[in-house]
């Protein structure tokens, strides 16, 4: 069975196929994507409606390159998945509607899946054709643990089996991406800010600065706001100034030395709160596999504390399949198609921008 999935919650336009071989392996074709990023930079974050006129011109040639590369017609592809939400509403709407048409005038079934979910999809994803793509060697089993970070989401999963799991936590504010953007805004380094503040972490002293672990209700919920307040502050008491200097002039006082450093202080709050939950999770709920997902799964001082603390191995999978693709979207509608869910209307499906897990 090959599935073609397609993919424009945010800023990447993109296009899959994915290739199932027997009912366990499941093989990446191809896998385009064209990223708006560049045109979101000069605004230091993702703009709608620049995202969905960029989805608007890209759409067609990345579903072109995408049967290119995975040298498939399509009168091979047996199913088309697309992401349904959760996502910007004119981002979405691109996505769907192509999808919709395709499916009507292919007579193709279609998935509609939610973005969220797909992410730890990526990781079901254990074999390629295409270059410089490092895999996991098998699919993950259940019960499953997953944790999802990206610059939209951060949920804590437990998967019982495909489509049946439960959400144990989730943030109340921003998500853990968000958060590095936004310390990266504040330090004066460009967006995305993840790699940026990744990057400078690493000649800072991660114990110099001392900043909050969020309290919360649940174990398994989390908070970065406060967090991202709390590096504001500090920012501020280092240039010697009280709470009502502007933020967007700390980048011209502060040093690189003290930048670094409250780069590298975060980024440990930061892996030290996600991995705290993951621990928590394992203790109590014993998972055969534990996975991350979403941009921030790109994070080295993530993956060190959670090898150094987890009792099992973490799972990831390439960085190209940990940020916004349509690999994933391709995977989890394969999923559906294979366990016989029912496929969404190709005349009424419509985008859910709130979608939840
Ligand atoms: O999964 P993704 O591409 O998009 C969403 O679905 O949101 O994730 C993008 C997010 C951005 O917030 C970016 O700053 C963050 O992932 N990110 C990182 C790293 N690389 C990307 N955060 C921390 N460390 C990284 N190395
Ligand atoms: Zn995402």
């Amino acid at each position: 069975m090959k599935v073609l999935g397609i993919e424009t919650s945010c800023d990447e336009t993109a296009a899959a196929v994915v290739h199932s071989i027997g009912s366990q392996r499941l093989k990446l074709l191809s896998n385009t994507v064209a990223s708006s990023v560049d045109l979101h930079a000069a605004f230091g974050g993702v703009v709608p409606e620049i995202a969905a006129r960029s989805h608007l011109e890209a759409i067609l040639p990345v579903i072109d390159e995408a049967l290119r590369t995975a040298k498939t017609g399509w009168a091979d592809i047996d199913a088309i998945a697309v992401t349904a939400g959760p996502g910007l509403s004119g981002s979405l709407l691109i996505g769907v509607l192509t999808a919709r048409t395709l499916s009507l005038a292919k007579k193709k079934p279609l998935y509609s899946v939610n973005h969220v979910e797909s992410h730890v999809y990526a990781n079901f994803l254990t074999e390629t054709t295409l270059p410089a793509y490092k895999l996991p060697n098998q699919a993950p089993n259940f019960p499953l643990l997953a944790l999802i970070v990206s610059g939209g989401h951060t949920q804590l999963v437990l998967f019982h089996d495909h489509f049946n799991y439960r959400v144990l936590g989730q943030t109340a504010d921003d998500a853990a991406g968000e958060a590095f953007d936004k310390v990266a805004k504040i330090l004066g380094l460009p967006y995305p800010g993840g790699p940026s503040v990744a990057l400078l972490a690493q000649k800072g002293d991660s114990n110099s600065v001392k900043l909050p672990r969020a309290k919360l209700d649940s174990r398994y919920n989390f908070s970065f706001s406060g967090l991202k307040t709390a590096v504001l502050r500090a920012a501020q008491a280092m240039a010697g100034q009280d709470y009502t200097f502007p933020s967007v002039k700390l980048r011209e006082v502060l040093t690189d030395r003290q930048k670094a450093n409250l780069a590298a202080s975060f980024q440990r709050v930061v892996a030290e709160t996600l991995v705290a939950s993951l621990l928590a999770a394992t203790e109590q709920f014993k998972p055969k596999d534990i996975v991350i997902a979403g941009g921030v799964a790109a994070n080295q001082e993530l993956r060190r504390l959670a090898r150094s603390s987890l009792p099992k191995p973490v799972t990831y999978t390439d960085i190209k399949l940990c940020t916004d693709n349509a690999a994933m979207i391709a995977a989890h509608g394969y999923y559906q198609a294979s366990r016989r869910r029912a496929p969404a209307d190709p005349l009424s499906l419509s985008i859910q921008p709130d979608m939840a897990m």
